[in-house]
């Protein structure tokens, strides 16, 4: 129960179509609490986020029902203000709702969202974004009060481009008084798909993907059909299954331009990546070269979200490889298990000395969290013999169907 069974060491074969972006509907969701009516998400992906969200909207009184990967949400009567059910506790993104219900409400009590364990996650640059729009915000031990009769456009620099507080203030902003600039904004594509959204829903967005947004408020938004982009950490996990395990694969729809950082790097391991309109194809066919020194960094540099299924990689690839982390502070709790596994990694603070070796055992394990739980099945594919990934509900927080992507992709693989 609650595991994924692996027997690897076998090569890989095959092609799967990637799944909806789970950091770019997110934001969509909660872009919805925004639009007095119905609004159509396609190619929306099935994952325990993904549902989280569904019940805090529902929570809040919105309409929510689900046919295929297509969910509509009416949000026209929108009639709770308070946030602190254990959707909230549970999950980061819940924060998402902070902007877009301050712009909706005028009101909103909140409790402190949650997360994974990847590093403490503050909300401050959020909070003191919002305060410069108006909100007034009252911290209180385990939940916090935001207030704006009308929030308003301001010009404002973020400390650091956070992808959340990014997404907050362009949420607040579409239908504050006034114009709103962002300088420092975060450029990742999961913002452009925001802003596409809303901006389908009469939004005015000038510069999403740059480092500054110009937003200038409008009355009022409509209704709208949108369709999810595909989810490039997805892509990029499989990626990094192939480089462990070898073989040949083809990922339909993965977005090539959103993935040039892994994509270097993969070539630069001695894979072969060709890409074209409707994918990615990779090709493993001789043993993989360390890859002497990764970072982690802001769009478009190497995500954070890749580094643990990279590492899973390059524990065998020849030679030493050092990835230091950039982003967030916790991001190494899959080493134990992967070392269990016959992996030579030290973790140094934030930088991770990876020496290669011949081959990985098959062993029961422990997913901790998302990405290290899904660097914990790439590295079981590679290993020799029978691995258990347990606690593979981290997983699905992310993946729709981790397992029969990779069945598609020859691997033996099931739930249990
Ligand atoms: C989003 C993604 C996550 C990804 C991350 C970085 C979603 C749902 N999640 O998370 O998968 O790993 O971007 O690409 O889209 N920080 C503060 N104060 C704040 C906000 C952030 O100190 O108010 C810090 C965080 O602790 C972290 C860093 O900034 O160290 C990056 O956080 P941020 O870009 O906000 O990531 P998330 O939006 O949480």
């Amino acid at each position: 129960m609650d595991s994924i069974h692996i027997y690897g060491g076998n090569f890989l074969r095959g092609e799967t179509k990637i799944q909806g972006s789970k950091n770019a509907v997110l934001p969509i969701l909660a872009a919805c609490l925004l639009i007095k009516g119905t609004c159509v998400i396609r190619n929306c992906p099935r994952i325990a986020d993904v549902y989280h969200m569904q019940n805090l909207l529902q929570e809040l009184g919105c309409l929510v029902s689900w046919a295929g990967n297509t969910v509509t949400v009416n949000a026209l009567h929108v009639n709770d203000n308070r946030m602190w059910g254990e959707s909230v506790t549970r999950m980061r993104s819940s924060v998402m709702l902070l902007g877009a219900m301050i712009g909706r409400l005028g009101d909103v009590t909140m409790a402190y969202p949650g997360g994974c364990v990847i590093g403490s996650r503050p909300i401050d640059i959020h909070l003191s974004a919002l305060r410069k729009m108006g909100a007034e915000i009252v911290e209180e031990e385990r939940f916090f009060t935001a207030k704006a009769r009308k929030l308003q456009g301001m010009e404002q620099e973020l400390p650091f481009p956070s992808v959340g507080a990014t997404e907050n203030v362009i949420l607040a902003a579409v239908t504050a008084k006034g114009t709103t600039v962002l300088r420092n904004a975060a450029r990742e594509p999961e913002i452009v798909a925001l802003c596409g959204f809303l901006t389908e829903a009469g939004a005015d967005i000038r510069g999403a993907g740059s480092g500054e947004l110009v937003i200038r408020g409008v009355e009022e938004l409509h209704e709208v059909k949108y369709t999810v982009p595909a989810d490039r950490i997805v892509a990029g996990t499989y990626i990094t299954a192939v480089l462990a395990a070898g073989g040949s694969i083809f990922l339909e729809n993965a977005p090539a331009g959103q993935l040039e950082a892994l994509l270097s790097v993969a070539e630069a391991m001695g894979g072969c990546v060709s890409v074209n309109e409707e994918g990615i194809g990779v090709d493993v066919i001789h043993k993989l070269k360390a890859f002497p020194y990764l970072k982690t960094e802001v769009y478009d540099g190497f995500p954070t979200d890749l580094q643990s299924p990279l590492m899973a990689a390059l524990s065998l690839a020849q030679g030493q490889s050092i990835i230091e982390e950039s982003i967030f502070e916790n991001r190494f709790r899959v080493v134990p298990d992967l070392q269990q596994m016959g992996a030579d990694i030290e973790v140094v603070k934030n930088k991770a000395y990876i020496s290669g070796v011949e081959m990985l055992q098959g062993m029961e394990v422990e997913a901790e969290e998302l990405r290290g739980g899904a660097a914990l099945v790439v590295a079981g594919l590679a290993a020799q013999g029978n691995s258990v990934v347990k606690n593979r509900h981290f997983i699905e927080r992310g993946y729709e169907n981790i397992c029969k992507d990779l069945r598609n992709l020859g691997a033996d693989i099931s739930l249990a």
